[in-house]
């Protein structure tokens, strides 16, 4: 395992890699990815093994253009091409019918594919150099915590990565939004970009965001548990006494909480993008400290507010 700084000698090794059906961990302005070429099942299949992910747990394949996206998905709505108009390249991820190329350990056997078009420089030049959809879950092992540095994905997945890509923290630190259209445009996850955003640009989405108990969900991506720490961590209505707060770690939207063994907040100023950007980096390092517990306030349920709120939800159930 090697991390490289994410120059264009490193880029060139990396697609050579990739090229020879090898995984490697790259950066994206959402969170690092752990990728492979998308056409290359047996090199799918080792990422679903590194992570220890449940093979019924779709990937998203990460395209550089629209002539890319062609030969990853049969057909482009009209309102998902106007969603990839506005929002690509960018951190919103469609679902549309895939094409019969597309390997069925990549989409879980369904007919349909995600995929995203992503911004960051080091993503492209990537994709650019393999000339191929690089299929790219999250670099993270299943369940825990999302990487937004490479450091991140070095810890949690380390010897089993052949090489990952340092391009420094990731810009927006929570995943893309989700969004399907079949048979009407719906939210699948919220991420990134903010369904009010999508919202004004194709009119309301259905909501299926939801959390679905047990162990087969109904969609992928619905799962109760998902993004959490080693501590357990809880929501909070209102702060714990006094006492209740020195064995633990405090994670709030603003600043206010005494007593607490360590504290991070999101966004002194109060806003929404900076408070993504820092949440699971800001998680990474209060679970670092082996605390009791975690007290995460609640979060207001709008904009970006609602992808960190959805996913302190489910970091917190045990
Ligand atoms: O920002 C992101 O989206 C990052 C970066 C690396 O691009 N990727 C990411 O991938 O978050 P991952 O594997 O952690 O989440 C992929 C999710 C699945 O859990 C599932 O919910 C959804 O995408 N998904 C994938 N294919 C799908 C499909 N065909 N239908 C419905 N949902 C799908
Ligand atoms: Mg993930």
């Amino acid at each position: 395992m090697s991390v490289l700084r994410a120059d264009t000698v490193a880029i060139a090794s990396a697609a050579a890699a990739l090229g020879a059906g090898a995984c490697v961990a790259f950066p994206t302005e959402t969170v690092y990815g752990l990728g492979a070429v998308a056409f290359d099942a047996r090199a799918v299949a080792r990422i679903f093994e590194i992570k220890a992910r449940p093979t019924f747990d779709p990937l998203i394949v990460h395209v550089l253009d629209m002539e890319m996206l062609a030969r990853v998905a049969r057909d482009v709505p009209p309102l998902a091409a106007r969603l990839a108009q506005r929002f690509w390249p960018g951190a919103l991820t469609l679902v549309l019918a895939k094409r019969p190329e597309i390997p069925g350990i990549v989409t879980s056997g369904l007919e349909s594919v995600a995929a995203r078009m992503p911004a960051h420089p080091v993503a492209r030049a990537l994709l650019a150099a393999v000339g191929q959809p690089i299929a790219a879950p999250s670099a993270n092992s299943f369940g825990r915590l999302s990487p937004t540095s490479a450091e991140h994905v070095r810890a949690q997945l380390g010897e089993l990565v052949e090489i990952i890509l340092d391009g420094g923290a990731t810009p927006l630190g929570i995943e893309s939004t989700i969004v399907a259209f079949d048979p009407v445009p719906t939210l699948l996850r919220h991420g990134a970009i903010a369904r009010e955003a999508i919202e004004a640009e194709i009119g309301p989405l259905l909501d299926a965001t939801a959390p679905v108990d047990g162990s087969t969900p109904q969609a992928p991506g619905q799962l109760l548990q998902h993004y959490a720490p080693q501590t357990p961590i809880r929501v909070i209505e209102s702060l714990p006494p006094r006492d209740r707060r020195a064995d633990a770690a405090y994670l709030g939207f603003h600043e206010g909480a005494e007593g607490y063994a360590a504290q991070r907040v999101l966004s002194p100023a109060g806003n929404d993008a900076e408070a993504a950007a820092h949440f699971f980096e800001y998680l990474h390092e209060l679970d670092a400290l082996g605390l009791e517990r975690i007290d995460a306030a609640r979060v207001p349920n709008r904009g970006l507010g609602a992808a960190i709120a959805d996913r302190l939800a489910r970091a917190s159930v045990r």
